[in-house]
């Protein structure tokens, strides 16, 4: 078994899955493997194949990282919902608590990992299709949409997604769902897209913490997490493949990469976090 991965407490590790490009038939069938009954009858449900092979490597990943922290395999991991349908570990039992959340959109999957539960992740796809901005627009809060509709038009899909995705991650980091309205609070982004600031009608704004990234090029990922102690948490991301192929560990069921062979990143390397040194991680 291996070493367990460390995870201080105010640490949060942000975990990414190019999925599209994971066809080893190997890995896939090991994570197939890992999943339960329920999940296998709920990855049968979707109809498009595409959607099928995402749900699948989600659900693995999500048991291969949290098994990086301990020595439960990946298999043995249940999980529950709460009523607004935010899953968390179910058992078996920690002796240190570990809490995730779960993003995913067209060709990347974001696992994130944290000693605190309130913590929450967005990745959206900045090429998906469909009218967010105008629908998605009408629910932000006046002061977004003020600054929206003042910024240059070529500025603002992008600067809408940076909104979008702070605002959805602090909506999961709640659990709450859509229960919170989302013009209850609002975030200003300054010109260069450095410093977040928020304001929140329901909670103490002092006590949150946000992070936006791009990633790849085509994605917009947002990190929100809250704590009531003063440190400041530290996020580390990792590009991940679940049980990968080829793998001797791997094929077995419940392999996992070795811990201390995933490249751990500083936020401030995400900008150099290219497609091509996860594929070439992949290989
Ligand atoms: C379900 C919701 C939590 C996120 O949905 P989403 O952004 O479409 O999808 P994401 O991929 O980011 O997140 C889905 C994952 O969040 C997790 N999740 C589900 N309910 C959750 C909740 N109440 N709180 C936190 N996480 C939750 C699950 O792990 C889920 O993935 P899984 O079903 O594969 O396990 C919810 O906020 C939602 O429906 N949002 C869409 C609302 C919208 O239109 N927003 C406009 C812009 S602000």
């Amino acid at each position: 078994m291996n070493a367990a991965l460390a995870l201080p407490e105010n640490h949060i590790h942000l975990w990414l899955c190019l999925d599209a490009s994971i066809n080893d038939p190997d890995c896939l069938e090991c994570c197939e493997r890992m999943l339960d009954k329920p999940e296998q009858a709920r990855r049968w449900r979707f109809h498009f194949p595409k959607h099928r092979h995402q749900f699948l490597l989600t659900r693995a990943l999500v048991r291969c990282v949290l098994s990086c922290y301990t020595d439960v395999r990946p298999e043995e991991w249940t999980f529950i919902q709460d009523a607004y349908g935010k899953p968390a570990i179910a058992g078996p039992e920690q002796d240190q608590p570990l809490h995730f959340n779960v993003s995913h959109t067209d060709g990347l999957i974001v696992v994130a990992v944290a000693r605190q539960g309130t913590v929450g992740v967005d990745v959206e796809n900045l090429r998906r299709e469909g009218s967010t901005f105008e629908l998605a627009n009408s629910f932000f809060a006046v002061p977004e949409r003020e600054w929206l509709r003042a910024l240059p038009s070529a500025d603002k899909p992008r600067r809408f997604f940076e909104l979008w995705t702070l605002k959805e991650a602090y909506v999961k980091a709640r659990g709450q769902g859509l229960s919170i309205a989302l013009d209850s609070f609002h975030f200003r982004l300054d010109a260069d897209g450095g410093d977040i600031l928020f304001d929140a009608a329901d909670s103490d704004p002092c006590r949150w913490h946000f992070w936006s990234w791009s990633l790849f090029g085509d994605y917009r990922l947002a990190l929100a997490a809250m704590s009531d102690k003063a440190n400041v948490f530290q996020v580390e991301v990792a590009g991940a493949v679940p049980a990968l192929a080829g793998d001797a560990a791997g094929r077995a069921l419940g392999g996992v990469l070795p811990a201390t062979s995933f490249p751990i990143f500083s936020p401030s390397d995400m900008a150099l976090l290219g497609a091509s040194r996860l594929r070439a991680y992949q290989e």
